[in-house]
């Protein structure tokens, strides 16, 4: 079998934040994504990466990214093996070392490095202690020491892998989605979710020249750093990027919409001295208006609706619309996330 150009590409690259490459990579992976989608659905072998073994540390649960990344694997002729943090001697920061408990990051990575090819992992809220920043930290510990590829399954600050998979569902729409419209807008939900999703997505959009609302009451504000690099991309890549605190202001005329819950940061270190997540809660709950109805959805230009998954219907948007496949991609962009992680597998551990 020969192999795709593709492969081995990006070798030993890691994959944290899709800021880190330039939209002309994005683009190379999507496009690979899509070879890896069409094979897939005529039942093409695609045994890229034989032999090889990525190691999936899962400090959250999840549907999407595990059995994405777990059948990703098998299909590219792998193995992905499944860790359990607590079922280990929990990877650790420096500061929280707990004997015969814990394990320093640096060991863990170097050790892991001496057996697969790649390392992935999946770490915010809880088990970052709430305090934002902290899961992104063990990943770049993670990429410190590791020798193989690491690659980030969603932390407190990003989540690139969804954003890749977006991107890809927005070009089976519009190949070319410079200049469209395209809306990340706050969705109420009662439980408490991180940044990472809306941050990925503002990043993405800004890359691709498209023109980006940021929607949100006031106090859900995305990091500074964030604002910053998606007002560069949209200098960089001829878009715009602009927040507004009105859902239905956003939604006119938007080719697409992203209605999805973040919490408040302010309720979280370091932008709270404390973890005050009955404070986050509070305050969320007087925004259970910010709720995606076909009504809204009327006021986009035929729009489409986009949630990375899981949704929380009812309460960030009503069935009519998550169900409606005319407007929805819901399930694409859950599909895509096996497309887009082989691409990236292929191309940083071919
Ligand atoms: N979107 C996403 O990452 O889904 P899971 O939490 O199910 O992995």
């Amino acid at each position: 079998m020969s192999l795709p150009s593709y492969v081995g590409s990006m070798r030993g690259r890691d994959f944290i934040n899709t800021n880190d490459f330039t939209q002309e990579e994005i683009s190379e992976i999507i496009k690979a994504a899509m070879d890896l989608r069409e094979k897939f659905r005529a039942g093409v072998p695609t045994n890229y990466l034989p032999g090889k073994t990525l190691f999936m540390l899962f400090y959250n649960r999840s549907l999407r990214t595990r059995n994405s990344f777990e059948a990703g694997m098998h299909q590219l002729g792998g193995h992905a093996h499944f860790l359990s943090p607590q079922d280990v001697y929990t990877p650790t920061l420096p500061e929280d070392m707990i004997p015969y408990q814990t394990e320093a990051i640096s060991d863990v990575a170097r050790v892991l490095s001496r057996y697969g090819n790649a390392i992935a992992i999946r770490i915010y809220g809880d088990a970052a202690k709430w305090f934002i920043g902290r899961g992104n930290r063990v990943i770049l510990e993670f990429a410190k020491w590791s020798d193989v590829p690491v690659l980030n399954m969603e932390d407190d600050i990003y989540h690139p892998f969804q954003a890749l998979a977006d991107m890809m569902a927005i070009m089976q729409v519009a190949p070319k989605p410079r200049g469209k419209k395209f809306v990340v807008s706050y969705a109420y939900s009662g439980g408490l979710k991180p940044l990472a999703v809306p941050q990925s997505c503002v990043l993405i959009g800004t890359q691709f020249g498209m023109d980006v609302v940021l929607a949100h009451p006031p106090g859900f504000e995305l990091e500074d750093h964030v604002i910053k690099a998606a007002k560069e991309n949209a200098d960089r890549y001829g878009g715009s990027f602009t927040i507004v605190n009105d859902m239905k202001e956003a939604f006119r005329d938007a080719d697409f919409v992203y209605p999805k819950a973040w919490s408040p940061k302010r309720y979280f270190p370091p932008y709270n001295s404390k973890v005050d997540k009955d404070g986050a809660v509070e305050y969320q709950n007087k925004f259970k208006n910010w709720i995606c109805t076909p009504e809204l959805m009327d006021l986009t230009n035929r729009g489409k609706y986009m949630h990375c998954g899981p949704a929380d219907r009812g309460q960030e948007v009503v069935d009519e619309v998550i169900d409606n496949s005319s407007y929805s991609l819901y399930f694409e962009q859950a599909e895509n996330r096996l497309h887009v992680q082989k691409a990236v597998m292929s191309m940083v551990m071919g």
